[in-house]
């Protein structure tokens, strides 16, 4: 390790101000201490776009938040992943083709021109592209309340893909009735029966939800995030015993009925402001990726910080000392390895979506 950190510095200080190196919350300490700028996924979104200088941004999280640095950053700037296999399963959850073809059968059904399509940052490349083509935008756990206020000025239906999760606990956060919200697979199954095989293949992971298309304001696809619905109310109950003047807060990707039994949820970036408002002595549980609970332990002594439950993201965990070390080294000998390439036409129609998120 002492070895990694010196070749680390060395090739960090040889390419100097021509190398940002940006780090999730979710990113292993060791990699942590390298990178020039920490945050959630929309405070990296907005440090890429801001960058001016560098040649070379580094982006040590999963893959698709290195496709929307790639996006945002100026033409000339090249960005590149440690480790291209550190995906995301939630964002693999909505494929294009999936996508197009329920906006094709939802087009039979409803006024296409009423419904906006909000993706969240945790999707591909092409369907950021897909929403900027289709009058949408992006949102991330930190904005969505706004993308849903950007989207109702516009429309009559919001159609949210892939966490049903967030989209679920954004729409009860404005208010819209339980009624209101429903799962794409049940509304089409509901609308036109015999048009229901085709297009539920997509996996029904959730309950109830059933409303006529008519009175739905809010379609969400049922996709969901694996390291937060491991989660339960019952994780939530065993730490209000455990700790009974503790506060409770979690990441807007776990199901409702955590979020609902804790006192808090947001973003990894609010997480972090949390934990920090508290008052020294207070414990704080917290539900979200372990290595981001592990950081906030050691970073507030003079509090006690709790993993609701142990959690962690095996693809952010992918990115190793290892792979920084490789990546910067060969940059420093100007050999361009594991670049994140976006084609022109897709980033094109994604950066109207990322650009609309970064307005809002
Ligand atoms: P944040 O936007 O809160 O950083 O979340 C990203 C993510 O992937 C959470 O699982
Ligand atoms: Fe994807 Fe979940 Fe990992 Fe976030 S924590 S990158 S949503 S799998």
């Amino acid at each position: 390790e002492d070895e990694l950190h010196r070749r680390i510095s060395v090739a960090k200080s040889k390419l100097g101000r021509k190398l940002v190196i940006l780090g999730h919350h979710y990113q292993r300490e060791e990699v942590i201490k390298f990178a020039d700028f920490l945050g959630d996924s929309y405070g990296l979104s907005k440090i890429a776009s801001e960058q001016k200088e560098a040649d070379f941004i580094v982006f040590c999280g999963v893959h698709f938040m290195a496709e929307a640095a790639k996006i945002l950053a100026r033409p000339n700037q090249r960005v590149f992943h440690p480790d291209l296999t550190a995906g995301c399963p939630m964002a693999d959850m909505a494929e294009l083709d999936d996508v197009e073809t329920a906006w094709i059968e939802l087009a039979k059904i409803t006024d296409i021109k009423k419904v906006i399509p909000i993706a969240y940052m945790n999707t591909t490349a092409e369907l950021k592209a897909f929403c900027g083509a289709n009058g949408g935008l992006i949102c991330t756990s930190s904005n969505a309340q706004s993308a849903f206020d950007w989207a109702f000025a516009r429309g009559e239906k919001i159609f949210f893909f892939p966490d049903e999760h967030l989209g679920r606990n954004t729409a009860r956060k404005k208010g819209i009735e339980r009624e209101k919200i429903s799962i794409w697979n049940n509304v089409a199954c509901h609308c036109e029966p015999e048009k229901g095989e085709a297009i539920s293949r997509t996996q029904l992971n959730s309950e109830d939800c059933f409303a006529p298309l008519a009175m739905t304001k809010i379609l969400l696809w049922p996709g969901f995030c694996h390291v937060h619905t491991y989660f339960t109310a019952m994780h939530v109950k065993e730490a209000r015993k455990k700790y009974p003047d503790c506060k409770i807060i979690v990441h807007p990707e776990c199901r409702e009925d955590v979020v609902l039994a804790s006192d808090e949820n947001a973003s990894t970036e609010g997480i972090c402001k949390f934990v920090a408002a508290a008052p020294q002595g207070a414990t704080i549980v917290v539900g979200t990726e372990i290595n981001l609970v592990s950081r906030l332990v050691h970073e507030n002594p003079d509090k006690n910080v709790v993993p609701l439950a142990r959690s962690l993201c095996p693809n952010m965990f992918k990115i190793s000392l290892q792979d920084i070390c490789w990546m910067v080294e060969s940059l420093a000998k100007g050999e361009y390895v594991n670049e994140v390439i976006v084609p022109n036409d897709v980033s094109k129609s994604a950066r109207i979506a990322l650009d609309r998120m970064l307005t809002v």
